[in-house]
């Protein structure tokens, strides 16, 4: 048994649905969350930024003493994985691969869209992960920064104006592409789901990365022997 915690890393509020899917699934590990709020968005940034902080974060994560890290943040899992392996010497895991492999679980007929940061979406890592997956899956994907900031603010009410323009632009793209799956591909999306959900309509599942990725976390304890 290993008494320390897991730690889990985003730019703000967004990581807190992994550790919320984490505290569920399993329930007797500690977890030491980080929110670098100092530098939020991530999603706007370049790659050599968003690889410092992602290398600045894990490193702070490791000097508390945490055995594990998830990135539960789609903008780092695409672009600053490589500077956390080269930060720190624990398992690491992003949310990339556990929500592109949902995505192709659950999508019948084989349109999948992919809603993510501007910085996640240029890296192409999460079309790419899903036709892993599926290589007969079409994958339409949008880079929605501009919902960073609403979700970070707690402004996700569907009542409020700005909130329902930027979500009804940030769809409008996948307009006629008939896809059944949305991967919410940038962790503070869960937070707008519902209103998300809504415009899409029901035909429409949503694939909430943060929290798909709680099995591999446990797997990835499993294997190491950290559980
Ligand atoms: N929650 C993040 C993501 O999943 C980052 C959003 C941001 O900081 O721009 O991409």
């Amino acid at each position: 048994m290993d008494t320390r915690a897991i730690g889990v890393f985003d730019s703000g509020v967004g990581g807190l649905s992994a550790v919320r899917a984490l505290r569920a699934l399993l329930p007797g590990e500690d977890i030491l969350f980080l929110a670098d709020t100092a530098n939020v968005p991530y999603g706007t940034r370049s790659r050599e930024d968003i690889c410092a902080l992602s290398a600045a974060g894990a490193r702070i994560l490791y000097g508390r003493g945490v055995k594990a890290l998830l990135a539960a943040c789609g903008t780092i899992s695409a672009n600053g994985l490589g500077a956390i392996a080269g930060a720190v010497p624990i398992p690491f895991c992003g949310v990339i691969e556990p929500a592109a492999a949902e995505a192709a679980r659950v999508s019948r007929n084989r349109r999948v869209g992919v809603l993510s940061t501007e910085a996640t979406a240029r890296t192409g890592a999460i079309p790419r992960a899903i036709r892993a997956h599926g290589a007969d899956i079409e994958v339409f994907a949008h880079g929605a920064g501009a919902l960073v900031p609403l979700a970070e603010a707690g402004r996700t009410d569907y009542a409020d104006p700005e909130v329902r323009a930027a979500v009804d632009a940030s769809l409008a793209p996948f307009a006629g592409t008939g896809i059944d799956t949305l991967v919410l591909g940038c962790t503070h999306f869960p937070l707008l789901a519902p209103i998300i959900g809504d415009m899409l309509g029901e035909g429409v599942t949503l694939i909430d990365s943060g929290a798909a990725t709680a099995g591999y976390i446990r797997e990835l304890l499993r294997q190491t022997g950290l559980e």
